[in-house]
């Protein structure tokens, strides 16, 4: 079997380009800040990368660069700012945070209806009792590919492997929410090659390169690879065996071009969605 690729890269254009439109029939313009603490490399081209596509969407896009020095205090005062400006729609703190910054502190901080990458407590806890609110980007945007490719999701049994707040416990509230059967397995997980045989769907958002080889794959589950891993000679790599995967799944997302790209045109959905709800408007359809 050779897997269908799900193509996030032309997917995401569409999705922002739908985007775009929807932004030059409103009478204003939705804000994003983004907020970002240090000299962090691969943050310095995330943000970039954000605040490019916000513009392009029409959303007045503003960065803060803050030093690696700031106290938190001083964090959180810039944060406040925010929430109280009327002109910013949505704030994403990015992370991660210089070590002397507490993130959960950080999170917690922004105003939960500004919160875009839907990583505030409250918003998660609406996330995990089924209820509406802001949803992390990356998760969004797999549900999206899924919901793309039609992948039936009812009664399937989906294996998430990673906990992280940013991706594997949404995910797993996500695609429960779907009526899939979900098993989160993680590093302290007893045999994960056996239980991500048993994945119809198989999510794989644990910073591994490779980690998931073609022989943990059952024939023709539909394999989403969140996974941005830097090799040692430079290659970019998923946390799945790429070309063992294919040649066993039945759809299979590429690294780069999958997910990747779908963060980001969430991450503007979600602010769209923060700014009708701010002005009492209809909730964007998701
Ligand atoms: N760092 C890595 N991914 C993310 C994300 O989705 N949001 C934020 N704020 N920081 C990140």
């Amino acid at each position: 079997m050779t897997a269908r690729l799900l193509d996030g890269k032309a997917l995401a254009a569409r999705l922002r380009a739908r985007l775009a439109e929807r932004v030059a029939a409103l009478p204003f313009r939705p804000g994003l800040a983004v907020v970002r603490v240090g000299d962090d490399p691969a943050s310095a081209i995330y943000v970039r990368n954000k605040d490019r596509a916000a513009q392009q969407v029409g959303f007045l896009s503003r960065t803060l660069h803050l030093p690696a020095t700031t106290a938190e205090g001083a964090l959180l005062e810039q944060i406040a700012a925010l929430n109280a400006d009327p002109a910013v729609d949505g704030i994403l703190v990015q992370l991660p945070l210089p070590a002397h910054l507490r993130p959960e502190v950080a999170i917690a901080a922004v105003d939960p209806a500004k919160d875009v990458d839907g990583f505030h407590p409250l918003n998660a806890g609406l996330l995990a009792s089924g209820l509406p609110g802001l949803v992390p980007c990356t998760p969004r945007g797999v549900m999206h590919l899924l919901a793309e490719a039609a992948v039936p999701t009812a009664g399937r049994h989906a294996v998430v492997l990673g906990r992280s707040r940013i991706v594997g416990r949404p995910m797993a509230q996500l695609l429960l929410a779907a009526d899939c059967t979900v098993t989160i397995a993680h590093s302290r997980s007893r045999d994960l090659p056996a239980l991500c045989r048993q994945a119809d769907i198989l999510i794989a958002a644990v910073g591994r390169p490779e980690l998931v080889r073609g022989d943990w794959i059952k024939p023709g589950a539909v394999v989403i690879d969140v996974g941005i891993n830097r090799l040692p000679d430079g290659r970019l790599v998923g946390d799945v065996a790429f070309p063992e995967a294919a040649a066993r799944a039945g759809f299979l997302t590429p690294v780069p071009g999958g997910v990747g790209p779908m963060t980001i045109a969430c991450l503007l959905e979600n602010t769209l969605e923060a700014a009708l709800a701010r002005r009492g408007l209809a909730r964007a359809a998701a």
